[in-house]
Protein backbone atom coordinates (compact mmCIF):
# COMPACT_ATOMS: atom_id res chain seq x y z
CA UNK A 1 0.00 0.00 0.00
CA UNK A 2 1.37 3.17 -1.03
CA UNK A 3 -0.87 5.51 -1.48
CA UNK A 4 0.52 9.19 -2.81
CA UNK A 5 -0.37 12.42 -0.75
CA UNK A 6 1.97 14.86 -2.91
CA UNK A 7 4.27 15.81 -5.70
CA UNK A 8 6.48 18.78 -5.76
CA UNK A 9 9.45 19.06 -8.71
CA UNK A 10 11.84 21.97 -8.37
CA UNK A 11 14.02 23.62 -11.57
CA UNK A 12 17.82 23.05 -10.60
CA UNK A 13 21.09 22.76 -12.55
CA UNK A 14 23.18 19.67 -13.62
CA UNK A 15 26.84 19.39 -13.80
CA UNK A 16 26.98 21.25 -17.02
CA UNK A 17 25.12 24.26 -15.71
CA UNK A 18 21.92 23.07 -17.52
CA UNK A 19 18.44 23.01 -16.15
CA UNK A 20 16.97 19.75 -14.62
CA UNK A 21 14.41 18.33 -12.68
CA UNK A 22 14.42 17.25 -8.65
CA UNK A 23 11.06 15.51 -7.94
CA UNK A 24 9.56 15.03 -4.12
CA UNK A 25 7.16 12.31 -3.61
CA UNK A 26 5.18 12.47 -0.25
CA UNK A 27 3.59 9.20 0.71
CA UNK A 28 0.22 8.90 2.91
CA UNK A 29 2.29 7.05 5.49
CA UNK A 30 4.55 9.61 5.90
CA UNK A 31 7.59 8.44 3.74
CA UNK A 32 9.35 11.24 1.46
CA UNK A 33 11.82 11.20 -0.71
CA UNK A 34 13.25 13.54 -3.68
CA UNK A 35 15.38 12.21 -6.98
CA UNK A 36 17.05 13.90 -10.15
CA UNK A 37 17.16 13.22 -13.37
CA UNK A 38 20.45 13.73 -15.25
CA UNK A 39 20.32 14.31 -18.74
CA UNK A 40 22.75 13.50 -22.06
CA UNK A 41 24.49 15.59 -24.92
CA UNK A 42 25.36 12.52 -27.20
CA UNK A 43 21.34 11.50 -27.33
CA UNK A 44 20.05 8.41 -29.55
CA UNK A 45 17.21 9.43 -31.80
CA UNK A 46 15.07 7.13 -30.65
CA UNK A 47 15.40 8.01 -27.15
CA UNK A 48 12.26 9.68 -25.03
CA UNK A 49 11.79 13.21 -25.01
CA UNK A 50 13.68 15.21 -22.79
CA UNK A 51 10.93 18.50 -22.29
CA UNK A 52 12.43 21.80 -22.31
CA UNK A 53 10.83 25.28 -22.13
CA UNK A 54 12.58 26.26 -25.78
CA UNK A 55 11.96 30.14 -24.22
CA UNK A 56 15.37 31.65 -25.41
CA UNK A 57 14.63 34.33 -22.60
CA UNK A 58 15.40 31.57 -19.72
CA UNK A 59 18.76 29.36 -19.85
CA UNK A 60 19.02 29.39 -23.54
CA UNK A 61 15.98 27.60 -24.20
CA UNK A 62 16.51 24.47 -22.21
CA UNK A 63 14.59 25.60 -19.18
CA UNK A 64 12.73 23.02 -18.06
CA UNK A 65 9.46 24.69 -16.16
CA UNK A 66 7.31 23.17 -18.04
CA UNK A 67 8.32 19.53 -17.18
CA UNK A 68 8.24 21.22 -13.32
CA UNK A 69 4.83 22.27 -13.68
CA UNK A 70 3.57 18.70 -15.49
CA UNK A 71 4.91 17.13 -11.77
CA UNK A 72 3.27 19.99 -9.78
CA UNK A 73 0.06 20.14 -11.53
CA UNK A 74 -0.98 17.41 -14.34
CA UNK A 75 1.02 14.66 -12.42
CA UNK A 76 0.37 15.35 -8.88
CA UNK A 77 -3.88 16.36 -9.78
CA UNK A 78 -4.12 12.32 -11.57
CA UNK A 79 -1.80 10.49 -9.21
CA UNK A 80 -3.19 11.99 -5.94
CA UNK A 81 -4.52 9.74 -3.42
CA UNK A 82 -4.34 6.78 -5.32
CA UNK A 83 -2.90 4.02 -3.94
CA UNK A 84 0.01 2.25 -5.97
CA UNK A 85 0.97 -1.30 -4.63
CA UNK A 86 4.27 -1.47 -6.85
CA UNK A 87 6.17 0.33 -8.89
CA UNK A 88 4.74 -1.06 -12.01
CA UNK A 89 1.49 0.23 -11.21
CA UNK A 90 2.83 3.65 -11.12
CA UNK A 91 4.73 3.68 -14.02
CA UNK A 92 1.91 2.13 -16.24
CA UNK A 93 -0.48 4.86 -14.78
CA UNK A 94 2.33 7.70 -15.44
CA UNK A 95 2.67 5.91 -19.45
CA UNK A 96 -1.12 6.20 -19.71
CA UNK A 97 -1.44 9.36 -18.59
CA UNK A 98 1.01 10.36 -20.92
CA UNK A 99 -0.34 8.43 -24.05
CA UNK A 100 2.12 9.10 -26.82
CA UNK A 101 4.94 6.88 -27.64
CA UNK A 102 7.93 9.20 -26.79
CA UNK A 103 6.46 11.11 -23.80
CA UNK A 104 6.73 13.99 -25.22
CA UNK A 105 3.05 15.53 -24.21
CA UNK A 106 4.35 15.73 -20.13
CA UNK A 107 8.20 15.34 -21.30
CA UNK A 108 9.95 12.03 -20.17
CA UNK A 109 12.21 13.95 -17.97
CA UNK A 110 8.76 14.70 -15.25
CA UNK A 111 8.07 11.11 -15.73
CA UNK A 112 11.06 9.47 -15.22
CA UNK A 113 11.90 12.29 -11.80
CA UNK A 114 8.18 10.75 -10.58
CA UNK A 115 9.28 6.74 -11.55
CA UNK A 116 12.35 7.39 -9.13
CA UNK A 117 10.96 9.47 -6.43
CA UNK A 118 8.35 7.47 -5.91
CA UNK A 119 10.94 4.11 -6.06
CA UNK A 120 12.77 5.90 -2.91
CA UNK A 121 9.74 6.81 -1.25
CA UNK A 122 8.00 3.33 -1.54
CA UNK A 123 11.68 1.91 -0.13
CA UNK A 124 11.80 4.07 2.78
CA UNK A 125 8.04 3.42 3.12
CA UNK A 126 9.24 -0.30 3.51
CA UNK A 127 12.31 0.43 5.36
CA UNK A 128 14.98 -1.04 2.48
CA UNK A 129 17.91 0.41 1.41
CA UNK A 130 17.36 1.58 -2.21
CA UNK A 131 19.65 -1.10 -4.13
CA UNK A 132 17.43 -4.10 -1.74
CA UNK A 133 14.16 -2.57 -2.74
CA UNK A 134 15.28 -2.27 -7.31
CA UNK A 135 16.31 -5.57 -6.71
CA UNK A 136 12.81 -6.74 -5.97
CA UNK A 137 11.59 -4.54 -8.70
CA UNK A 138 13.98 -6.40 -11.10
CA UNK A 139 13.80 -9.56 -10.01
CA UNK A 140 17.06 -9.71 -9.94
CA UNK A 141 20.23 -10.74 -7.03
CA UNK A 142 22.22 -7.49 -5.63
CA UNK A 143 25.65 -7.61 -6.57
CA UNK A 144 28.32 -4.82 -7.25
CA UNK A 145 29.02 -3.68 -10.86
CA UNK A 146 32.76 -3.15 -12.10
CA UNK A 147 33.02 0.86 -12.60
CA UNK A 148 33.85 1.75 -16.21
CA UNK A 149 36.12 4.70 -15.54
CA UNK A 150 36.39 7.46 -17.82
CA UNK A 151 39.84 8.76 -19.05
CA UNK A 152 39.80 10.55 -22.04
CA UNK A 153 37.17 12.04 -23.71
CA UNK A 154 36.52 13.90 -27.51
CA UNK A 155 33.61 13.85 -29.37
CA UNK A 156 30.65 15.68 -27.84
CA UNK A 157 32.11 15.43 -24.55
CA UNK A 158 34.91 17.45 -25.33
CA UNK A 159 35.78 19.98 -28.00
CA UNK A 160 35.43 17.43 -31.00
CA UNK A 161 39.20 17.54 -30.88
CA UNK A 162 38.88 13.86 -31.83
CA UNK A 163 35.89 11.49 -33.32
CA UNK A 164 35.86 9.10 -30.08
CA UNK A 165 33.87 10.49 -27.54
CA UNK A 166 35.07 8.62 -24.59
CA UNK A 167 38.35 5.63 -23.69
CA UNK A 168 37.12 4.19 -20.49
CA UNK A 169 39.75 2.00 -18.17
CA UNK A 170 38.45 -0.87 -15.98
CA UNK A 171 40.66 -3.14 -13.57
CA UNK A 172 39.79 -6.85 -14.68
CA UNK A 173 41.63 -8.21 -11.52
CA UNK A 174 40.44 -5.57 -8.73
CA UNK A 175 38.34 -7.27 -6.29
CA UNK A 176 36.99 -4.79 -4.91
CA UNK A 177 35.51 -1.14 -5.45
CA UNK A 178 38.05 0.18 -3.28
CA UNK A 179 40.71 -1.40 -5.34
CA UNK A 180 39.31 -0.67 -9.08
CA UNK A 181 39.35 3.24 -7.33
CA UNK A 182 42.79 3.34 -6.54
CA UNK A 183 43.69 1.97 -9.77
CA UNK A 184 41.69 4.11 -11.27
CA UNK A 185 43.18 7.32 -9.53
CA UNK A 186 46.45 6.33 -10.16
CA UNK A 187 46.23 6.49 -14.12
CA UNK A 188 44.07 9.26 -14.47
CA UNK A 189 46.74 10.74 -11.94
CA UNK A 190 49.95 9.41 -14.35
CA UNK A 191 48.08 10.96 -17.43
CA UNK A 192 47.36 14.32 -15.72
CA UNK A 193 51.20 14.26 -15.10
CA UNK A 194 52.17 13.35 -18.94
CA UNK A 195 49.52 15.79 -20.25
CA UNK A 196 50.75 18.59 -17.89
CA UNK A 197 54.78 18.00 -19.39
CA UNK A 198 53.92 17.03 -23.22
CA UNK A 199 51.50 19.93 -23.24
CA UNK A 200 52.32 22.55 -20.77
CA UNK A 201 48.92 23.82 -19.41
CA UNK A 202 46.54 22.76 -16.67
CA UNK A 203 44.10 20.46 -18.54
CA UNK A 204 40.80 21.25 -18.46
CA UNK A 205 38.74 18.53 -18.27
CA UNK A 206 35.07 17.38 -20.33
CA UNK A 207 31.31 16.46 -19.43
CA UNK A 208 32.28 13.84 -17.61
CA UNK A 209 35.65 14.62 -16.09
CA UNK A 210 37.97 12.81 -18.41
CA UNK A 211 41.09 14.53 -19.81
CA UNK A 212 40.58 16.44 -22.76
CA UNK A 213 44.07 17.20 -24.71
CA UNK A 214 44.55 18.23 -27.99
CA UNK A 215 45.08 14.54 -29.52
CA UNK A 216 46.38 14.11 -33.11
CA UNK A 217 44.27 10.97 -33.56
CA UNK A 218 41.82 8.34 -32.37
CA UNK A 219 44.86 6.04 -32.31
CA UNK A 220 46.57 8.97 -29.90
CA UNK A 221 44.27 8.40 -27.61
CA UNK A 222 44.71 4.98 -27.13
CA UNK A 223 48.56 5.09 -27.06
CA UNK A 224 48.34 7.50 -24.38
CA UNK A 225 46.17 5.34 -22.17
CA UNK A 226 48.68 2.79 -22.62
CA UNK A 227 51.74 5.17 -21.41
CA UNK A 228 49.32 6.45 -18.57
CA UNK A 229 48.35 2.71 -17.18
CA UNK A 230 52.65 1.68 -17.54
CA UNK A 231 53.22 5.14 -15.60
CA UNK A 232 51.03 4.26 -13.21
CA UNK A 233 52.98 0.93 -12.77
CA UNK A 234 50.15 -1.43 -13.77
CA UNK A 235 50.30 -3.86 -16.73
CA UNK A 236 48.24 -3.25 -19.65
CA UNK A 237 45.49 -5.18 -20.44
CA UNK A 238 46.08 -7.16 -17.30
CA UNK A 239 46.00 -5.24 -14.36
CA UNK A 240 43.82 -2.32 -16.58
CA UNK A 241 42.30 -2.64 -19.59
CA UNK A 242 40.49 -0.50 -21.66
CA UNK A 243 36.85 0.26 -23.44
CA UNK A 244 36.02 2.71 -25.66
CA UNK A 245 32.58 4.85 -26.64
CA UNK A 246 33.14 5.84 -29.96
CA UNK A 247 29.97 7.15 -30.54
CA UNK A 248 29.80 7.13 -34.26
CA UNK A 249 26.82 8.01 -34.52
CA UNK A 250 27.89 11.70 -33.91
CA UNK A 251 30.23 11.85 -36.89
CA UNK A 252 28.35 9.46 -39.07
CA UNK A 253 27.22 12.05 -42.08
CA UNK A 254 26.02 10.98 -46.19
CA UNK A 255 26.78 7.35 -45.16
CA UNK A 256 30.29 8.07 -44.41
CA UNK A 257 32.22 7.90 -41.09
CA UNK A 258 34.27 11.40 -40.80
CA UNK A 259 36.72 10.18 -38.32
CA UNK A 260 40.90 11.04 -38.35
CA UNK A 261 40.67 13.06 -41.62
CA UNK A 262 38.72 10.40 -43.40
CA UNK A 263 35.36 9.68 -44.95
CA UNK A 264 34.99 5.44 -43.92
CA UNK A 265 32.44 2.96 -45.41
CA UNK A 266 30.90 1.23 -43.17
CA UNK A 267 33.01 -1.90 -43.62
CA UNK A 268 35.85 0.40 -43.52
CA UNK A 269 35.19 1.85 -40.21
CA UNK A 270 34.76 -1.47 -38.55
CA UNK A 271 38.17 -2.92 -40.08
CA UNK A 272 39.19 0.47 -38.14
CA UNK A 273 38.09 -0.78 -34.90
CA UNK A 274 39.25 -4.52 -35.71
CA UNK A 275 43.21 -2.94 -35.97
CA UNK A 276 42.54 -0.86 -32.33
CA UNK A 277 41.56 -3.52 -30.90
CA UNK A 278 44.38 -5.77 -31.91
CA UNK A 279 46.74 -3.06 -31.16
CA UNK A 280 45.50 -2.42 -27.46
CA UNK A 281 43.17 -4.54 -24.76
CA UNK A 282 40.40 -3.01 -25.34
CA UNK A 283 37.33 -5.11 -23.81
CA UNK A 284 34.12 -3.40 -25.11
CA UNK A 285 33.14 -1.41 -28.02
CA UNK A 286 30.31 0.57 -27.54
CA UNK A 287 28.69 2.59 -30.93
CA UNK A 288 30.96 1.59 -33.39
CA UNK A 289 28.47 2.09 -35.99
CA UNK A 290 25.84 4.23 -36.58
CA UNK A 291 22.38 3.76 -34.47
CA UNK A 292 20.56 3.11 -37.84
CA UNK A 293 23.62 1.34 -39.60
CA UNK A 294 22.22 -2.14 -38.71
CA UNK A 295 24.43 -3.59 -41.56
CA UNK A 296 27.75 -2.48 -39.93
CA UNK A 297 26.68 -3.55 -36.50
CA UNK A 298 26.14 -7.35 -37.93
CA UNK A 299 29.53 -6.87 -39.17
CA UNK A 300 31.27 -5.39 -36.03
CA UNK A 301 29.51 -8.71 -33.88
CA UNK A 302 30.65 -11.16 -36.90
CA UNK A 303 34.19 -9.47 -36.50
CA UNK A 304 34.29 -8.89 -33.43
CA UNK A 305 32.15 -10.50 -30.28
CA UNK A 306 34.16 -13.27 -29.57
CA UNK A 307 37.10 -10.52 -28.23
CA UNK A 308 35.07 -7.93 -26.74
CA UNK A 309 31.49 -6.68 -25.85
CA UNK A 310 29.39 -4.99 -28.56
CA UNK A 311 27.69 -2.50 -26.65
CA UNK A 312 24.72 -0.47 -28.16
CA UNK A 313 23.89 2.70 -26.63
CA UNK A 314 22.21 5.08 -29.31
CA UNK A 315 21.42 1.93 -31.19
CA UNK A 316 18.55 0.89 -28.30
CA UNK A 317 18.19 3.51 -26.46
CA UNK A 318 17.43 1.56 -23.76
CA UNK A 319 14.38 0.40 -25.81
CA UNK A 320 12.72 -2.98 -25.63
CA UNK A 321 11.34 -2.93 -29.14
CA UNK A 322 15.21 -1.97 -30.70
CA UNK A 323 16.66 -4.59 -28.38
CA UNK A 324 14.81 -7.26 -29.43
CA UNK A 325 15.58 -6.79 -32.83
CA UNK A 326 18.97 -6.59 -32.37
CA UNK A 327 19.26 -9.97 -30.68
CA UNK A 328 17.26 -10.97 -33.40
CA UNK A 329 19.78 -10.30 -35.85
CA UNK A 330 22.81 -10.75 -33.91
CA UNK A 331 23.51 -6.75 -33.79
CA UNK A 332 24.86 -6.42 -30.58
CA UNK A 333 26.00 -8.70 -27.11
CA UNK A 334 25.71 -5.76 -24.28
CA UNK A 335 23.19 -3.18 -23.27
CA UNK A 336 23.83 0.19 -22.26
CA UNK A 337 21.41 1.20 -19.87
CA UNK A 338 20.05 4.57 -19.09
CA UNK A 339 16.80 4.99 -17.70
CA UNK A 340 15.98 8.29 -19.08
CA UNK A 341 16.61 7.07 -22.68
CA UNK A 342 13.31 5.21 -21.77
CA UNK A 343 11.15 7.41 -19.05
CA UNK A 344 10.26 5.09 -16.56
CA UNK A 345 11.83 2.22 -14.43
CA UNK A 346 9.36 -0.28 -15.48
CA UNK A 347 10.63 0.19 -18.60
CA UNK A 348 13.98 -0.20 -18.37
CA UNK A 349 13.75 -3.10 -16.30
CA UNK A 350 11.74 -4.67 -18.96
CA UNK A 351 14.85 -3.64 -21.09
CA UNK A 352 17.23 -4.99 -18.38
CA UNK A 353 15.71 -8.43 -18.25
CA UNK A 354 15.48 -8.99 -22.09
CA UNK A 355 18.92 -8.34 -22.63
CA UNK A 356 19.77 -10.63 -19.84
CA UNK A 357 17.37 -13.67 -21.17
CA UNK A 358 19.72 -13.35 -24.07
CA UNK A 359 22.72 -13.80 -22.43
CA UNK A 360 23.78 -9.92 -22.81
CA UNK A 361 25.94 -8.40 -20.36
CA UNK A 362 24.60 -4.70 -18.99
CA UNK A 363 26.28 -1.79 -18.54
CA UNK A 364 24.18 0.68 -16.28
CA UNK A 365 25.17 3.78 -17.29
CA UNK A 366 25.06 8.29 -15.97
CA UNK A 367 24.61 10.77 -18.64
CA UNK A 368 27.25 13.27 -19.27
CA UNK A 369 24.68 15.56 -17.45
CA UNK A 370 24.56 14.41 -14.41
CA UNK A 371 23.45 15.50 -10.51
CA UNK A 372 25.04 15.16 -7.23
CA UNK A 373 21.79 12.01 -6.64
CA UNK A 374 23.81 8.61 -6.29
CA UNK A 375 20.62 6.29 -7.11
CA UNK A 376 22.43 4.92 -10.08
CA UNK A 377 24.78 3.58 -7.73
CA UNK A 378 21.97 1.41 -6.27
CA UNK A 379 20.33 0.90 -9.60
CA UNK A 380 23.32 -0.44 -10.88
CA UNK A 381 23.93 -2.86 -7.76
CA UNK A 382 20.07 -4.00 -7.51
CA UNK A 383 19.96 -4.52 -10.77
CA UNK A 384 23.25 -6.82 -10.90
CA UNK A 385 24.81 -4.73 -13.83
CA UNK A 386 27.65 -6.40 -15.24
CA UNK A 387 29.32 -2.81 -15.22
CA UNK A 388 28.85 0.73 -14.00
CA UNK A 389 29.28 3.84 -16.21
CA UNK A 390 29.75 7.01 -14.70
CA UNK A 391 32.67 9.19 -15.71
CA UNK A 392 35.52 9.54 -14.42
CA UNK A 393 37.23 9.70 -10.97
CA UNK A 394 36.89 13.53 -10.67
CA UNK A 395 33.90 15.87 -10.05
CA UNK A 396 31.25 15.42 -7.34
CA UNK A 397 28.44 14.47 -9.39
CA UNK A 398 30.78 11.29 -10.64
CA UNK A 399 31.95 10.63 -7.39
CA UNK A 400 28.61 10.61 -5.35
CA UNK A 401 28.17 7.18 -7.27
CA UNK A 402 31.36 5.77 -6.64
CA UNK A 403 31.65 6.68 -3.28
CA UNK A 404 27.69 5.18 -2.73
CA UNK A 405 29.64 1.98 -4.13
CA UNK A 406 32.30 2.16 -1.78
CA UNK A 407 29.84 2.56 1.07
CA UNK A 408 27.53 -0.44 -0.13
CA UNK A 409 30.56 -2.32 -0.29
CA UNK A 410 31.82 -1.81 3.03
CA UNK A 411 28.29 -1.57 5.05
CA UNK A 412 25.73 -3.72 2.88
CA UNK A 413 28.05 -6.80 2.77
CA UNK A 414 27.82 -6.62 -1.44
CA UNK A 415 31.14 -7.72 -3.21
CA UNK A 416 31.62 -7.50 -7.36
P1 LIG B 1 25.47 11.35 -23.12
O1 LIG B 1 26.67 10.36 -23.40
O2 LIG B 1 25.01 11.20 -21.74
O3 LIG B 1 26.06 12.69 -23.43
O4 LIG B 1 24.39 11.00 -24.12
C1 LIG B 1 26.94 9.22 -22.68
C2 LIG B 1 27.22 8.08 -23.62
O5 LIG B 1 27.21 8.28 -24.85
O6 LIG B 1 27.38 6.95 -23.19
ZN1 LIG C 1 27.48 6.13 -25.46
Amino acid sequence: MSVIERLTALEILDSRGRPTLMTTCRLASGAVASASVPSGASTGAAEALELRDNDSGRHAGLGVLRAVENVCEAIDAAVKGKDFAEQADLDSFLIDLNGTANKSRLGANAILSVSLAFCRAQAAERGAPLYRHLAEIGGLTPRLPQPMINLFSGGKHAGGQVAIQDLQIVAPKAKTIRETLQAASDVYRAAADRMRANHGLRLLTADEGGLAPPFASSRDMFIEAMAAIEAAGYEPGDDVALTVDVAASHFYRDGRYHIDGEALSSAEMVGLIKQWRDEFPIVSVEDGCDQDDWRGWRELMRRLKHSVMILGDDLLCTHPRRIQRAISEGAANSLLLKVNQIGTLTEAARARKLAADAGWQAVISARSGETEDNWLADLATGWAGDYIKVGSITQSERLAKYNRLLYLEQYEGLSL
